[in-house]
């Protein structure tokens, strides 16, 4: 039995109960002390592959490693104790098989203590999210703008913009749905299909440039704090952080280059007491 009493997480049936329900709240998490102060205002955290982009500073998210995924998710782990974390598979860590994709999904459980993964794709990857949530792996699906299939959609595009686009698209929600999956995120997508997709399926929708019908929303932390130049379109900032940072990093610049720096007074004087 564990000794560890203080940790108490959200968990998988808790969300799946957000379902036509109160929304669930979720935001992208990369590092400790971001996770500590997000950790009891929602309720799923997810270490996003965007971390590539966001921390590493990449064009996209295809360079982002398993390795890479691990370290930002055992950070997030150790800065919160409340919400649920789900951390990204990246790219070429689980399209080939569902059993290197269990492999590799094992490992970032085991490594990280997140409760569960979230993958990319609809249908065409609903057979590995059947193997994995049939072996004790909860999986978080994601379908409509899948970033990681960036280079076959030509560019960052909103996807069923036509009506005749809808029906693979609904196909791959009821696939993820049907296959096992908690939750799904609708990324990117025409907002009547969002809406309509929620209604379909009996797992919670998260949205992120969906439709506000969704069972839950989420965003990149660093979009809604102001902290990215260039956000999505469909963002709303609830902060602008960028422009703050640049005036605290210039006020102790300043005072740095004009040696008024009264931390260090207290300091040495500590040292000659001692
Ligand atoms: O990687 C990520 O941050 C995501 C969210 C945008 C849903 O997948």
């Amino acid at each position: 039995m564990s000794i560890v009493t203080e940790i108490r997480r959200v968990t998988v049936p808790e969300i799946k109960a957000h379902k036509n329900a109160k929304p669930v709240v979720c935001l992208t998490c990369y590092h400790a002390h971001t996770a500590r102060l997000l950790d009891s205002h929602v309720d799923l955290m997810l270490v996003g592959d965007s971390l590539g982009m966001v921390m590493h500073g990449m064009e996209n998210t295809l360079g982002v490693t398993l390795d890479m995924m691990i370290t930002h998710g055992k950070a997030v782990m150790r800065g919160s104790k409340h919400a649920l974390v789900v951390v990204d598979m990246p790219f070429g860590s689980y399209e080939e098989s569902p059993q290197i994709a269990f492999r590799n999904a094992s490992r970032v459980i085991q490594e990280t203590g997140c409760t569960a993964v979230k993958m990319e794709g609809g249908a065409r990857i609903a057979e590995t999210i059947h193997y994995l949530t049939q072996r004790g792996i909860p999986v978080m699906g994601h379908i409509g703008l899948t970033p990681q299939m960036i280079q076959i959609f030509g560019g960052f595009k909103t996807q069923g913009r036509t009506e005749a686009e809808w029906p693979a698209l609904e196909a791959d929600a009821k696939a993820v749905a049907d296959a096992g999956a908690f939750a799904v995120v609708l990324e990117g997508m025409a907002e009547p299909l969002a809406a309509k997709i929620t209604k379909q399926i009996v797992i919670p929708t998260v949205g992120i440039g969906a439709s506000v019908e969704c069972d839950g929303q989420i965003l990149v932390m660093e979009d809604m704090l102001g902290l990215n130049p260039n956000p999505p379109k469909f963002v709303r900032q609830y902060a602008n952080l960028g422009p703050e940072i640049e005036k605290a990093v210039k006020a102790y610049a300043a005072d740095v280059r004009d040696r008024r720096f009264p931390g260090t007074e207290n300091v040495y004087a500590m040292k000659r007491v001692n």
